[in-house]
């Protein structure tokens, strides 16, 4: 019995012990547009965040940065699908163009990122950079979607591509709420 009581206890205070970044998380993430996907995302990472908002950013801009990586890895793959129409084949070409500066983009951002934390003096020029090439990495997922735009490609590729992008922006679009907190509160 005295054991149960015990066990009770602990497990109470380790559910207190991490529930807290995961608040620090919930309270960030309440002013994104995607709340819950903000959360649900970035929670695995609680005990690295912590309390560190600007760890929190660095997270949310890998985050973004790795789902951009895969979504390119999986555009180049249905480019390359046999029996594709001409008009999807392009539509896919120049998403894979657009995916590709969207990783190039993010990957500075995060080296961007981290001078924010190094130079302090010039943290609002290298904050304003990454705001920037972050909000042009959320039009290249939108620009790719809009490819598909027009009856003629409607299909699966198209449906495929567009939930695949939603998503990918919505991701993106998170990254740059924080990003644009941290600016804010610095
Ligand atoms: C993103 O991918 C890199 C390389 O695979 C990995 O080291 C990093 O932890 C990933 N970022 C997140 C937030 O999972």
């Amino acid at each position: 019995m005295a054991t149960n009581v015990l066990l009770f206890l602990l497990l109470t205070l380790l559910s207190i012990a991490t529930s807290t970044p995961t608040n620090f998380i919930k309270s960030s993430c309440s002013t994104t547009s995607y709340p819950t996907l903000c959360v649900e995302s970035l929670s695995a990472y609680a005990t690295t965040i912590q309390q560190d908002p600007h760890q929190l950013v660095q997270t949310a801009l890998s985050l973004s940065l790795n789902k951009t990586q895969s979504t390119k890895g999986f555009v180049t793959k249905c480019k390359k699908f046999k029996g594709l129409k001409p008009r999807e084949y392009a539509a896919l070409h120049d998403c894979v163009e657009e995916i590709t500066d969207s990783v190039d983009r993010l990957s500075r951002s995060l080296k961007e990122l981290k001078l924010c934390k190094i130079n302090g003096q010039d943290f609002n020029w290298h904050i304003s950079n990454v705001q920037t090439w972050v909000s042009s990495s959320m039009t290249d997922a939108s620009t790719c979607s809009d490819g598909f735009g027009g009856k003629a490609l409607d299909g699966r590729m198209k449906t495929s591509i567009r939930s695949r992008m939603v998503n990918l922006a919505q991701v993106t679009s998170n990254a740059l709420s924080l990003i644009n907190q941290y600016g804010t509160n610095h």
